[in-house]
C-alpha cells in the first residue's frame, strides 16, 4: 500500500467525503485503499453530529483517505483513533504539543484545532471494509467569527505559532503519518497505538452523556472513554452526546 496515491485534488467540493465515497463505489474506477481526495475549499463540509465543517479557500488542510482492505469490519472503529494520532505526529514533527480529546478531536492548549469524521459507507464486498477517513486542520486559519457558539473553542497552527505553512508540504506529512499509524494497526499494533492515544489524552476535559456530566480520565483497549463523574465515581462510555467546552461542568 502507498498512501496518497492516486490522489485527486479538487478546487472546490461540496465534501471531500462525499467525493471520496462516490470515487470509492465507483463501479468503473474505484479507489483503492490509501487514494487521497484534497480540496482548496468545500462547500458542505460535514464535522461531527451533523455539524458543518467551515474554512477558507486554500487556508486549512481538507482531506479524506479511502481505507479499505479484506476482512471484518468489526474493527473499523479503531480508524478514527489511527487518524487522531497521525495528526498529532504531523504536529509533533512541528513541535506543536497536542491531546487527543476523546474521541477525536485534537487539542492544542485546549482549543480545537483539527477534527476527524470517519464514515463507512455499505460496501458492496461481504468480505472486505470500506471507511473513509475525513481530516480537518485548521493550518493558517486567523479569524472564526463568531467562534463563542463553536462547541469548542476553536484554534489554528498558524494562532497557536504565529507562522504560517505549507498547505501541501503538510499534507504529505500527515498522509504519511497516516500510512505509518495504519500499517502499525494492521500489523497487530493496537496495543502500542492505544498506549500512544493514553499518553496524549486530554485528561480531565469535560465530557457529557445526555444529562450526565463527568471528565475525560482514560480510554479502555476497547477504545471507550473511561469517565470519572461529578460524585468522583467511574463510568465507560462508547460514545458521547455533546460536545462540551473545557472546565464547563
Ligand atoms: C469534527 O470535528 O466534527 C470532524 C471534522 C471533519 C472535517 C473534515 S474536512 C475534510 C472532510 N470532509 C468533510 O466534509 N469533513 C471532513
Amino acid at each position: 500500500m502507498r498512501y496518497g496515491e492516486p490522489h485527486r485534488h479538487l478546487f472546490e467540493c461540496g465534501s471531500t467525503n462525499d467525493y471520496a465515497v462516490g470515487w470509492a463505489l465507483d463501479p468503473d474506477d474505484p479507489a483503492p485503499d490509501g487514494a487521497l481526495v484534497t480540496a482548496s475549499h468545500q462547500t458542505k463540509g460535514r464535522g461531527r453530529r451533523g455539524r458543518s465543517w467551515d474554512s477558507g479557500v486554500d487556508e486549512n488542510i481538507l482531506m479524506s483517505v479511502v481505507m479499505r482492505s479484506e476482512g471484518t469490519s468489526e474493527f473499523v472503529w479503531q480508524i478514527a483513533f489511527v487518524c487522531a494520532l497521525a495528526v498529532m505526529d504531523t504536529l509533533r514533527e512541528l513541535s506543536i504539543d497536542s491531546r487527543i480529546k476523546w474521541p477525536n478531536d485534537i487539542l492544542i492548549n485546549g482549543c480545537k484545532a483539527a477534527g476527524v469524521l470517519v464514515e463507512c459507507p455499505k460496501d458492496v464486498q461481504p468480505t472486505s471494509w470500506l471507511a473513509i477517513a475525513g481530516i480537518g486542520i485548521n493550518v493558517n486559519r486567523t479569524v472564526f467569527n463568531d467562534a463563542e457558539t463553536y462547541p469548542l473553542p476553536p484554534t489554528s497552527l498558524t494562532l497557536e505559532t504565529g507562522r504560517a505553512f505549507d498547505i501541501p508540504n503538510l499534507s504529505g506529512a500527515l498522509i504519511h503519518s497516516l500510512e505509518r499509524r495504519e500499517l502499525q494497526r494492521r500489523n497487530g499494533g493496537w496495543g502500542d497505538i492505544t498506549h500512544d492515544v493514553r499518553s496524549r489524552l486530554a485528561i480531565g476535559t469535560a465530557v457529557r452523556r445526555g444529562e450526565t456530566c463527568g471528565v475525560l480520565h482514560d480510554i479502555g483497549s476497547d477504545g471507550a472513554a473511561i469517565v470519572r463523574l461529578q460524585e468522583g465515581t467511574f463510568e465507560r462510555w462508547r460514545s458521547v452526546d455533546e460536545e462540551v467546552r473545557p472546565n464547563s461542568v
